[in-house]
């Protein structure tokens, strides 16, 4: 049995789930040729198979298709990743992440009050709330301006779009979004690096630390700092951008769950994780095998792109009942168990930022704004690996 795949068709985009579920039942290992050959992994135990033994299958050739060498955390595998990847744990450590909680409430109470007060009632949700939150924070962590965040808001999509992009073919939208993010970024690194070393007052952020931190006396190269700021950029917004779309759109489509997380925001927390696992923000990423491997009776050669589907995963019949309901009364415990932030040695360094921020903003989109409807046609992000909105049109009246 096969199943027509294809990582960049349209009925993929717009039916992730029902391609999960045909691969998931007729083709748990397929392959699949579009944009180039790759394998496509499906279920829950095969993809936690995939992401947990990382000296099998390695990120080497980055999470993407193409195979590039090189870069940070998520494109290299161990030793080099766990020195990248405690030079920022101390920036993500849920306490560290806590004590950013009243700026970010201030935050996002001042981007909802904006969007409140657009004139006719009425935006574009991922435009006005969904994109300015993370951004916003990406901003006071790599300390640029935040006025500069129109800029990034340009960029960050069309980087995030290189994941699913062919070697030598990535698409001149994105070849151009990463140069002007490298000729805005180096020299912002480099002044930066400058003010360390005259032994000034640097201020006290992720940048600082990247520039300053110290493994086995060496430190990280210029070069390694700006992958870090190219790769946190785009993970930690655009990702995160798409959660509160996705968490945003699920309540605007079902009164009665607007109406319960009204009556008891207590819920929020379940309904954001809710989110998280029946529409993952990154359906899936790409591994590389080191060796040869047999996995459901199909032979993966050594040296495979292989793509593990966290999105499948958690719609997975063998371990979520009812997967594709939003359902509140999932265990908080069992539910946090879905592989939205991945699994293993790469799991999501951001997922308590992403949280925290997911939270505060369905929070107060709900306080503010309860009578929250949809106006208009929806448009799905387009880069492949990725579900949710780029646009999101509501209104509200009084
Ligand atoms: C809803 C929002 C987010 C989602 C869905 C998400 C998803 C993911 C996933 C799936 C991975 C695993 C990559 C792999 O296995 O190759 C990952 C890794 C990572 N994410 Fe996130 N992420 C989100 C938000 C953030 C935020 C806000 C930040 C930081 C500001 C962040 C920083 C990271 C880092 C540093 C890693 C790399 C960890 C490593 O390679 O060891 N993410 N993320």
């Amino acid at each position: 049995m096969s199943v027509d795949f294809s990582l960049d068709s349209h009925d993929f985009q717009e039916r992730p789930a029902e391609y999960f579920e045909q691969l998931r039942g007729q083709c748990p290992v397929a392959h699949a040729d579009l944009p180039a050959p790759f394998f496509v992994v499906s279920q829950n135990a095969d993809v936690a198979a995939v992401l947990r033994d990382s000296d099998v299958w390695k990120s080497k050739f980055g999470p993407g298709l193409a195979y590039h060498g090189g870069g940070v955390l998520v494109s290299v595998d161990p030793p080099k990743h766990t020195t990248d990847r405690l030079a920022i744990t101390k920036i993500f450590k849920p306490s560290a992440i806590e004590e950013m909680r009243g700026d970010i409430e201030v935050l996002v109470k001042d981007v909802v009050s904006q969007f409140a007060a657009t004139e006719g009632n009425a935006g574009d949700l991922i435009r006005g709330v969904g994109m300015p939150i993370p951004l916003t924070i990406m901003c006071w962590l790599l300390g640029t301006p935040v006025s500069d965040i129109e800029k990034f808001r340009q960029w960050v999509l069309p980087m995030a779009e290189a994941v699913s992009a062919v070697d030598g073919r990535m698409g001149d939208v994105t070849a151009q979004a990463y140069k002007s993010f490298g000729e805005y970024f180096w020299p912002h690194v480099k002044t930066r690096a400058a003010l360390i070393e005259s032994g000034e007052d640097a201020p006290d952020d992720l940048l600082t630390r990247l520039l300053t931190v110290e493994r086995d006396g060496q430190k990280l190269t210029q070069e390694d700092v700006m992958g870090f700021c190219q790769f946190l950029m785009v993970a930690g917004s655009a990702t995160t951008t798409l959660l509160i779309g996705n968490v945003m759109s699920r309540i605007i489509d079902d009164p009665a769950l607007a109406a319960r997380l009204i009556a008891d925001p207590s819920l929020i927390e379940i309904a954001v994780e809710e989110s998280l696992r029946i529409d993952a923000p990154v359906h899936g990423l790409f591994r590389t095998n080191d060796e040869p491997v047999c996995m459901q009776g199909v032979d993966i050669p050594v040296d495979s792109k292989v793509l593990a589907l966290f999105g499948s995963a958690n719609l997975d019949p063998n371990v979520w009942e009812n997967p594709e309901e939003f359902s509140l009364e999932r265990d908080p415990v069992q539910l946090r168990k879905h592989f939205a932030f991945g699994v293993g040695i790469h799991y999501c360094l951001g997922a308590p930022l992403a949280r925290m921020e997911a939270q505060l903003a369905v929070q107060e989109m709900l306080a503010r704004l309860p009578n929250l409807q949809s106006n208009g046609e929806r448009q799905l992000v387009k880069a492949a690996v990725l579900k949710g909105f780029e646009v999101l049109p509501v209104k509200w009246g009084n």
